[in-house]
């Protein structure tokens, strides 16, 4: 296998990473809020019901500002039965997810678990425009972050929350492209309410943060027209444009799904395009970032016909992807796409936090668990802060039927404020070690501190509640750094963090 190459250097960065693109997600999905984040009979749960053995792992894997509360969910969301007194909340149906809703977590209980998260935690919350609009998102904002003296603040007063929530980042509804949405809108349609939701919220707070949605894939028939369309209504009433995809290695062809965030970084930078055009268009000088607010590797093909055969029960297994290796130095890829493109993808979620598509898993009454994704996001949390530095590889390539020939590493590198840097690196070959020269200009590198692996002979090995540690990375040996080159060799199939003092 012949050397895969490239050059650091600190006068070529792309950008800040900003801390919410380790962002995740909370919907009422599945068990991803009962019994996955809370759970009042568990033994490890706090006085609020919330499980302790899952916030320590949040906060373990790194997660920053938590989408909530969906998703499909958030189409048919009345946030009023989400408050108040729990044995006053009515039960609903969720049309999502043709579950039951008992409402017994909600708002209150949602900024509760954030605040035990920790300072790193931050809310980003959703604003239901399927079957509700500008009326119903308005109350809510000023139920949530106006400090007393109204109705509605008061009302959250007398709910037992003094203090306003300071929710200052809202997406105006979710995924409104897709037919499968309740409450599905055209671009114009969708534009227009936006528009008006988006003015109305800044005429009670104009320093609110607002993503408009985007489309829910790259497929879609009326990708990049209904971006245009989107912006062309919103274009200074809103902050961000909304992305999501979700990858899955599909009838067994491997070497396309290990390529997958090719597809995710011609995404970004077609929606990067599409929000220039319009701000050209319309002669502005603002910029509109990226939300990339649900990714990850998803099996969605199995989901329709689960979802189709509830008959409306309360938190059914849903969702429960059980992750490989192989699906984790994917996973591994899609943050490295994502870190490649942090001067305009400023804040992305990985959907979902805990059961649902999720790096954590739980046993109701049971124990918590990491899953093989876990890994890949808490070091690219830990390591992934600072400048992202430029990084175009000479590598070898192979060919894909899905993404045409792509090259076997995929690699992005951080400096951190004190001038250490993290090297993040797949390598796509399912059969082949490959070697990697990494040459450091003027970047006053002496010591390789850790080159972490992720990788196993068996490439389907998971974790699981019967064997929860199966799965972790290790240390590789041999990795050298001496004249200004870093060398290491990267296992086949491989998530690779090497950090550098
Ligand atoms: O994350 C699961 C679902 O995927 C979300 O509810 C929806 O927005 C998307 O289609």
């Amino acid at each position: 296998m012949s050397t895969a190459r490239f050059t650091l250097d600190p006068a070529f960065t792309v950008g800040t990473v900003d801390p919410r693109l380790f962002g995740s997600f909370v919907e009422h999905l599945g068990r991803c809020v009962y019994t996955g984040i809370f759970e009042p009979d568990h033994p490890t749960a706090d006085e609020a019901g919330l499980r302790t053995d899952v916030l320590d792992l949040v906060r373990e894997l790194g997660a920053t500002a938590i989408r909530y509360p969906g998703g499909n969910f958030v189409s048919g969301y009345k946030w009023e039965d989400s408050v108040g007194p729990v044995e006053d909340r009515p039960r609903r149906l969720d049309l999502a997810w043709r579950t039951t809703e008992s409402n017994r977590f909600g708002l209150s209980e949602y900024i509760a678990f954030l605040k035990k998260v920790g300072p790193q935690a931050e809310p980003m919350m959703a604003v239901n425009l399927g079957t509700r609009g500008v009326a119903e998102a308005i109350e809510l904002q000023e139920y949530a972050n106006h400090p007393a003296g109204t109705e509605l603040s008061d009302r959250r007063i007398a709910h037992g929350d003094k203090d306003p929530f300071g929710i200052r980042l809202w997406c105006l509804g979710n995924e409104m492209d897709g037919p499968w949405q309740t409450g599905h809108k055209t671009a114009e349609e969708y534009g227009r309410i936006a528009a008006e939701t988006a003015r109305a919220m800044r005429q009670i707070d104009k320093d609110v943060e607002l993503v408009a949605c985007g489309s829910s894939g790259q497929a879609m028939d009326t990708f990049a027209e209904w971006e245009a369309t989107v912006l062309q209504e919103t274009y200074d009433l809103v902050d961000y444009v909304s992305l999501h995809a979700y990858y899955e290695e599909h009838d067994g062809d491997r070497d396309s799904f290990l390529a997958s965030a090719v597809d995710m970084e011609s995404f970004i930078e077609n929606v990067v395009a599409t929000c220039d055009h319009v701000g050209a268009r319309l002669k502005s000088k603002k910029k509109i970032n990226l939300s990339f607010d649900e990714w990850n590797v998803w099996y969605m093909s199995r989901t329709d016909a689960q979802v189709s055969a509830l008959d409306w029960p309360e938190a059914p297994r849903l969702l429960e992807d059980v992750y490989s290796v192989t699906d984790a130095v994917v996973f591994g890829s899609l943050l490295i796409a994502l870190l490649r493109h942090a001067d305009r993808v400023t804040v992305a979620c990985l959907a979902q936090l805990v059961n649902v598509i999720a790096p954590i898993m739980t046993e109701p009454g049971g124990p918590a668990w990491r899953q093989t994704t876990f890994f890949p996001f808490a070091q690219a949390s830990r390591y992934g802060r600072g400048e992202v530095l430029d990084v175009r590889v000479d590598s070898p390539t192979y060919d894909t039927q899905r993404h045409g020939t792509a090259d076997l590493l995929h690699a992005t590198a951080v400096r951190a404020d004190d001038g250490t840097v993290t090297v993040f690196a797949v390598n796509r070959s399912q059969t082949q070690a490959l070697p990697l020269e990494v040459a450091l200009n003027g970047l006053e590198l002496t010591t390789v501190t850790e080159h972490s692996v992720l990788s196993d002979q068996d490439p389907d090995a998971k974790n699981t509640l019967t064997d929860p540690n199966r799965v972790a990375p290790h240390t590789a040996t041999g990795t050298t750094l001496s004249d200004a080159t870093l060398k290491a060799t990267l296992e086949p199939l491989s998530w690779n963090v090497i950090r550098l003092a």
